[in-house]
């Protein structure tokens, strides 16, 4: 039976910050969920009458530092398609100082989230289109983990669930959990786990 695991990276040093983008490694808290991640898909995707397990992440540290740890056999890829959302103009600053310096462009994303693209990075709707690839990629494997960043799991998670446009920007993915997809007739079944970290 096919399923993907769908995760954020670990806690990096500028989700500490509070700073958007960039490409920085994993705080202690991040490295202690990438142990556990590893623990944990060992125990679960050891089987060796299945193929093994496919894992990608994006081209950022954080996400290739997440996935160091499993030792059960697998096929490691790293896709570009899968970097976070870039924010252009605003990448590594906080929210608030998107408000405070660009307070038209921090309004005009409030108004329409999915549509707003940053000057000279991208939107939610740019994203949905480069993930096109990394979607039917997914469409034809049986068993991936999927490392990734916040934005292209709402993305991801969207199109299994069937999420409207309207709503993906807003689409809760905490840190430290497991989404777990499992594809059923007309649908699909998604759980979260939580590793405690
Ligand atoms: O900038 C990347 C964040 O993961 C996306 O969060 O779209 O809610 O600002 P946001």
């Amino acid at each position: 039976n096919r399923c993907i695991y769908l995760i954020r990276h670990g806690e990096s040093m500028l989700n500490l910050l509070g700073r958007i983008g960039g490409d920085s490694d994993l705080s202690e808290r991040g490295r202690t969920f990438a142990r556990r991640l590893g623990e944990w898909i060992d125990e679960r995707c050891c089987d060796k009458d299945r193929p093994p397990l496919r894992v990608w992440t994006s081209h950022m540290h954080r996400t290739i530092q997440t996935a160091a740890f499993i030792k059960t056999p697998h096929v490691l890829s790293h896709w570009k398609a899968l970097n976070e959302l870039d924010a252009g103009v605003c990448e590594g600053m906080t929210y608030e100082e998107i408000a405070e310096k660009l307070p038209t462009e921090f309004a005009n994303r409030d108004k329409d989230k999915f549509n707003y693209r940053y000057p000279q990075g991208e939107s939610y709707g740019d994203l949905v289109a480069r993930l096109e690839p990394v979607i039917m990629e997914l469409e034809r494997q049986s068993h991936v983990l999927v490392v990734c960043h916040q934005a292209v799991a709402r993305c991801l998670l969207a199109y299994y669930m069937d999420v409207k446009h309207a709503d993906l920007p807003y689409v809760r993915v905490p840190l430290h959990t497991v989404i777990r997809l499992t594809p059923v007739a007309y649908g699909c079944i998604s759980e979260q786990i939580s590793l405690d970290v």
